[in-house]
């Protein structure tokens, strides 16, 4: 067992790190975990992101939207891919995970199938719902973002770059980025949508 650190600007405190599946031979300050996950992320963002996606690379059903996690963190993660067990400040609650994610695996079917919402609104309302259940322990911000740049490359956008979006200096972006998820929490998505407009 690992004992770390101090929490950080994080939104999820880092208090149980035995799930770790780096060499468990030294400790690990949280920069170096949060780098080890950007390298396993990197893999994920060059399958889904480098040329467009096909329906059947990224078909956004229940299994895929779990599998996608596994393949963003399962390096550096034993409980990637997997659901939360236990109830956090921020999510839905946790046994409500598994019937939740389906009803939004369906619903993006029924919203591309239909084309509800222009993709702009789409791939909006996808990161949302999927941060609003926060399905698991940890990186549920950074898979919800990835699912919107998915969308949005399935469908002839490019990505955002959410990484400089949100690692300004002053934590300006960050903020503006929160508050964006409360408004569309509350139904009004127009903030959230003009920043899944800043593609590259
Ligand atoms: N009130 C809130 N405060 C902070 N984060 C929120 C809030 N509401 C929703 N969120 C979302 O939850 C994410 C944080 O959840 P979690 O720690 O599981 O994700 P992460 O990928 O580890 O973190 P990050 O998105 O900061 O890289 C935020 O990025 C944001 O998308
Ligand atoms: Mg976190």
């Amino acid at each position: 067992m690992i004992h770390s650190t101090k929490p950080i600007d994080d939104a999820t405190p880092l208090d149980d790190i035995s799930g770790l599946k780096l060499p468990h031979n030294r400790m690990y300050t949280l920069k170096e975990i949060y780098e080890a996950e950007a390298n396993n992320i990197a893999l994920a963002t060059l399958k889904y992101l480098s040329a467009p996606p096909s329906k059947k690379e990224a078909p956004f059903t229940y299994e895929w939207l779990q599998q996608l996690h596994q393949e963003m963190f399962g390096d550096v993660w034993e409980w990637a891919g997997e659901f939360r067990q236990v109830e956090l400040s921020i999510g839905i609650k946790a046994y409500m995970v598994p019937t939740t994610l389906k009803e939004l695996a369906d619903d993006i079917a029924y919203w591309d199938k239909n084309r509800t919402f222009d993709i702009y609104e789409t791939a909006t309302r996808i990161h949302h719902r999927a941060v609003q259940i926060h399905p698991f322990q940890n990186g549920n911000g950074r898979w919800s973002r990835m699912l919107a740049n998915i969308y949005l490359r399935q469908n002839g956008s490019m990505p955002v770059r959410w990484q400089e979006e949100l690692l300004s200096k002053e934590n300006l972006k960050q903020d503006e980025y929160i508050r964006a998820l409360k408004k569309a929490d509350s139904g009004d998505y127009q903030s959230l949508i003009e920043m899944h407009k800043h593609t590259y």
